[in-house]
């Protein structure tokens, strides 16, 4: 396994430059998720007070939403390294155990998206997880042998977008877990204002609340729509960013009233127009608007339930009155 693969840094693309600079290093910084920030905050102090590591941690809910960022934090406030790879990119049990053979006491590993391990690698963690060792077998045929391989204590911080799609057993070996949540308004508009501070835009209050207020309670989201209404702002304005430019520029990038995007408006439509409403399944809708199931079901769907356009029953998903109302077209019950 080449571990350039996973920390490669030359590669990095530039919304993920920006990511990083704007990444809170503390978790005073970080904003929002109250719930989740006031548990570690406790399990922190007390794993430090202890000298020993943080209980492994599962973090979990839709892109964007601040996990990676969270698990950076988390290793900072223990004051410890931080390792990071994803679950489909450890392809064999091998890459997981040269991977842990690597970690110092305390440190933690970050496997994102670890809904998408393989299982002969799931296998491996779960003793490294409970007793911090692990057994593999070196050599093939009469060759081999078993060995018993040791590991310092350390933090596993499992990121998901997908809990559901998490094994019983790797589930239960998590002492700690975190459910991110969509942002609220004024959380949201404290983050858009605190970028737009870091890279010295100039915003008005109303703006901001207007840029959160449309982007789906997603700090990436908002973050990106910040960068483009900048550039209307620039263009068509004197570079003040205020509420009538905000709103000019997001109806040019399709971001409605309500902060459904392209997709989610497609989503409704198609709903709508092929389908009476519903009920359709989620693979039926994937194909008919061109996107891939998962993105789907891990991005689109979750704001769109959350936010009442749709609702999930047994037979597939329902329009609800909400979206006829939102695009205008008249709801007839059936
Ligand atoms: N609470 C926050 N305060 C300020 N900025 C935030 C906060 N949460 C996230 N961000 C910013 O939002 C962006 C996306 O966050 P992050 O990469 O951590 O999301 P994620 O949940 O890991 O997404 P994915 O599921 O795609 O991996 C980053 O630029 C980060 O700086
Ligand atoms: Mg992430």
């Amino acid at each position: 396994m080449s571990m350039t693969r996973i920390f490669d840094t030359e590669q990095m693309g530039d919304e993920e430059f920006v990511e990083r600079t704007l990444r809170p290093q503390k978790l005073n910084e970080y904003i929002g998720q109250d719930k989740v920030k006031n548990q570690l905050k406790i399990f922190i102090e007390a794993a430090k007070l202890r000298d020993e590591a943080l209980d492994h941690a599962l973090l979990f809910g839709p892109p964007g939403l601040g996990k990676t960022t969270m698990a950076f934090v988390i290793a900072n406030e223990l004051g410890v390294n931080i390792k990071q790879t994803s679950g489909p990119v450890i392809e064999k049990a091998g890459d997981l155990v040269a991977i842990l053979n690597d970690l110092e006491p305390g440190d933690v590993l970050l496997i994102d998206e670890i809904h998408r391990m393989p299982m002969a690698v799931e296998e491996i963690l779960y003793s490294a997880m409970e007793d911090f060792y692990i057994d593999i077998m070196i050599g093939t045929g009469e060759a081999s042998r078993a060995v018993h391989l040791d590991l310092p204590p350390f933090t596993l911080i499992g990121a998901t977008t997908r809990a559901g799609m998490l094994s019983n057993p790797l589930r239960a070996r998590f002492g700690i877990t975190g459910h991110m949540e969509y942002y609220e308004l004024d959380d949201l508009t404290e983050i858009v204002e605190r970028t737009a501070d870091i890279f010295e835009m100039e915003i008005t209050h109303e703006a901001a609340i207007e840029l959160a207020r449309r982007s789906r309670g997603t700090p990436r989201i908002a973050n990106r729509l910040l960068k483009r209404v900048r550039d209307f702002a620039q263009i068509m304005g004197d570079g003040l960013i205020d509420d009538v430019i905000t709103d000019k520029a997001l109806s040019m990038l399709d971001v409605d009233r309500e902060g459904l995007d392209y997709v989610d408006q497609k989503i409704l439509r198609t709903m709508i127009d092929l389908y009476n409403g519903g009920p359709v399944g989620l693979g039926t809708l994937s194909v008919n608007i061109a996107e891939e199931r998962d993105t789907v079901e891990d991005m689109y769907e979750p704001y769109l339930i959350q936010k009442g356009f749709i609702m999930r029953t047994r037979t597939g998903r329902v329009a609800t009155t909400k979206a006829y109302e939102h695009l205008g077209y008249p709801y007839e019950k059936k």
